[in-house]
């Protein structure tokens, strides 16, 4: 049986397919980006809407599958930014109408941790999940996947794209302020606010004084992602570690856009080599919003699909979530 999954929460759409064994036969994507700013709702969801129907043709193509030879449909119902999940929704809607194959609307979040579960040994893992809108520590705990600590105001994605922003780097700024974590060191090092309030953080503290910092212009670019990057990675590892003392559990799974960070994966790998947990990273190309994710939660959910009319759920909790596949 096959799946096909739908991704649209924010700047991808991506179109997946996957077997009900757990093979990726397709996993194509097409991603927003700009010089300038970062992402307007409405103009993302116009370029999603233009480009939906040439990665569809591409991820068949790849699978070297038809329409006819699928079993199910999924697509992000949430969480995500309403205009994104609106194109997805017609979308999946409008290929559910075409094939009269049911849909199933499955949480992005979720979606995440349940790849990196497919594609690492990770069994029974805390889950660091950072991304550009979301940044939350999650395990699995009482029938449900709970929330131990997450980000009182934005997400650490969308902090370091901010940054970057300042320092007129484009969107997305993570690839360039790591290059320019590394050309700096510890000497470099200049003091940021550290905002951990027990099992929570805080980023948009610490992105006004990092700004302020530039603004300054006693400090170079170099000095100041540096700065920014090994503090934030700190507040990260420090409630990662927490939450696996507190759960007794011996794996932490990275998942989202950040976590392609090399800092941020050098850095948890340490804490989990200390406390002799084992750490896993999904490949890049699963980290960051994909669609073979979309596609295996339908394939774990497949009982719950049906025809007939769906909804997005722009704010969806990870713990909202009924868990029926494990
Ligand atoms: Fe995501």
């Amino acid at each position: 049986m096959l799946c096909l999954g739908l991704e649209s929460t924010a700047h991808t759409l991506g179109i997946g397919i996957v077997s009900s064994n757990g093979k990726v036969l397709a996993n194509e994507k097409i991603s927003f980006t700009s010089e300038s700013a970062g992402i307007i709702p409405r103009e993302v969801a116009r370029f999603l809407d233009a480009n939906k129907t040439q990665v569809l043709d591409r991820a068949l193509r790849r699978a070297d599958v038809s329409l006819d030879d699928l079993g199910v449909l999924s697509f992000s119902r949430g969480p995500g930014i309403g205009n994104c999940l609106q194109i997805g929704l017609n979308t999946i809607t409008e290929l559910s109408e075409k094939t009269g194959l049911p849909v199933v609307g499955v949480n992005h979040m979720l979606a995440h941790l349940e790849i990196g579960r497919l594609l690492t040994p990770a069994k029974d893992p805390v889950m660091l999940y950072v991304s550009g809108a979301n940044t939350q520590i999650i395990a699995f705990e009482g029938k449900r996947y709970r929330i131990f600590g997450e980000t009182l105001d934005i997400g650490i994605g969308n902090m370091l794209d901010k940054f970057a922003r300042h320092l007129g780097l484009g969107f997305p700024g993570g690839p360039k302020l790591q290059e320019l974590y590394y050309q700096a060191s510890s000497d470099d090092f200049v003091p940021m606010p550290y905002t951990v309030k027990g099992m929570d953080l805080a980023f948009s503290g610490i992105l006004t004084r990092a700004k302020q910092l530039v603004d300054s212009r006693k400090y170079s670019e170099a000095q100041l992602a540096y700065s920014l990057q090994e503090v934030v990675y700190a507040m990260l590892v420090e409630v990662s570690e927490r939450a696996m003392a507190h759960c007794d559990k011996k794996e932490l799974l990275l998942g989202g856009g950040v976590a392609c960070s090399r800092i941020l994966q050098e850095k948890t790998r340490i804490m989990c080599e200390e406390r002799n947990a084992r750490m896993f990273v999904p490949p890049n190309e699963f980290l960051v919003d994909n669609a073979a994710m979309i596609a295996w939660q339908g394939v774990l959910q497949r009982k719950e699909a049906r025809l007939g009319s769906h909804d997005i759920m722009p704010d969806w909790r990870t713990d909202d979530v009924a868990v029926t596949w494990r």
